[in-house]
């Protein structure tokens, strides 16, 4: 089934119940809550950041955030109450899930690995390969509505969810001081903007590269990290071309940014028979536009605490960061037999950046060093970011 078509097609309709949501709950009387006015929010951006773009139809607030949070790791969230979003977004894994592609409460398998969600805020797109989905309210509704594969499992069961919330006398306080003056403040619109508020604020900026390149701490890195770093800038290696910046992501958004980037390369994992195929219904942004020259085209992704995230690409199929090495040093995959056998450096659309390199075991040694130096422990141990109900344990190194 192409999912990815079917959550494009999906999404315009949910914007409209949201809009007649959000309608139906704006100009009532007073909803409760203990009356006073949500506190603004407090950004704390790491030093050399851009200011995040803030979205003028849901201003944060502490008590949004807040809410947002319990949302999030909420499994009163899915259909059948047995996951919440953090069921995919574990903070021991700087909020991935360790496994090759996701499941769904109901069982489902989703197509694609459980990519990464620090910094999102500063996210040109949302998601591996859909240029539609560029908000993060437009990829909320991913998961909660999704039907192929079923992941919260929403779709013809917002009523009875959201009545789990209203009946929650802590909720209820919560949503009508988030949202004073709804008449209905418990709504999928405001559940939506809550857990985006959230996510908002997960900036992870304190790794040791951040404190050695914009906080004058150059202590903060191990001379192979340093080494690491400057092989990962190379031309030889040309990482720095598609995860490059403040965030190590091309593709990123920010306050003040005129033009934002959406980009998306092929990086040479398939080419099946040589026919420039990617597997059935993992085929990138082609799943969306259908255009052949679309094929195995995704996102390249932050690879902020990327050492926490394995497995690694958009269907978890590269196990490890030292195989990863690998797979850039040859320019591409082969994968010699089975379904998928075929050349992936040999893609027609492969970017033309990814040639082969040689590389050392010392020169390995040193970009594993760098990605480890990518972790920020303060973002991974964030008692703000943590699981408020006790479920889902921090990194036992926290
Ligand atoms: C032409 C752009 C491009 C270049 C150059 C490039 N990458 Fe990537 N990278 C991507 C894309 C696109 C993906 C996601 C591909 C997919 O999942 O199909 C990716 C994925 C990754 C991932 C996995 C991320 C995750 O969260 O699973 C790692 C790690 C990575 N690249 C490291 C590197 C390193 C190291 C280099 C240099 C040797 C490099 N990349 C060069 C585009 C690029």
């Amino acid at each position: 089934m192409n999912r990815e078509r079917l959550l494009a097609s999906r999404v315009p309709r949910l914007h409209y119940v949201m809009l007649i949501m959000l309608l139906a709950g704006c100009g009532g009387s007073g909803g409760g809550g203990d009356g006073s006015p949500p506190t603004q929010y407090n950004w704390q951006v790491p030093p050399g950041f851009p200011t995040p773009r803030e979205d003028p139809d849901n201003p944060l607030s502490e008590e949004k955030v807040a809410l947002g949070r319990l949302l999030f790791y909420d499994r009163r969230m899915s259909i059948n109450q047995k996951m919440g979003c953090a069921d995919c977004r574990l903070p021991a894994l700087a909020f991935t899930d360790g496994r090759t592609t996701s499941e769904g409460t109901l069982g489902d398998m989703h197509p694609r690995n459980a990519m990464s969600m620090t910094n999102v805020v500063y996210n040109a797109s949302q998601n591996w390969a859909n240029p539609n989905t560029l908000t993060l309210s437009q990829q909320a509704l991913v998961p909660m509505f999704g039907e192929v594969p079923v992941e919260l499992g929403w779709t013809d069961h917002e009523d009875e969810i959201l009545a789990r919330f209203a009946a929650d006398p802590d909720y209820a306080s919560r949503f009508a001081t988030v949202y004073p003056d709804e008449e209905n403040p418990v709504s999928v619109g405001n559940v939506v903007k809550a857990l985006v508020a959230f996510e908002m604020t997960m900036i992870s900026g304190n790794a040791p590269v951040d404190k050695a390149t914009y906080q004058d701490q150059p202590e903060a890195l191990s001379d192979s990290a340093r080494r690491g770093m400057d092989l990962f800038f190379s031309e030889r290696l040309e990482c720095f071309h598609c995860h490059g910046g403040f965030n190590f992501s091309s593709a990123v958004d920010h306050d003040g940014l005129v033009f934002e980037q959406v980009e998306f390369h092929n990086n040479g994992l398939y080419n099946i028979n040589g026919t420039g195929d990617y597997p059935h219904g993992n085929q990138g942004v082609h799943d969306v536009t259908h255009k052949l020259e679309d094929r195995g085209m995704f996102k390249a992704p932050t690879l902020r605490n990327i050492a926490l995230t394995a497995p690694y690409m958009h269907d978890g199929s590269i196990e490890t960061l030292d195989a990863v090495i690998d797979h850039y040093a040859r320019g591409g995959r082969l994968i010699e037999e089975g379904p998928y056998a075929g050349d992936g450096a040999k893609h027609p659309l492969k970017s033309s950046l990814l040639a082969s390199f040689q590389i050392t075991e010392q020169e390995k040694r040193d970009l594993l060093a760098f990605f480890d130096a990518l972790t920020d422990w303060e973002f991974i141990c964030d008692p703000r970011f943590s699981d408020p109900f006790g479920n889902l344990p921090p990194h036992s190194d926290c």
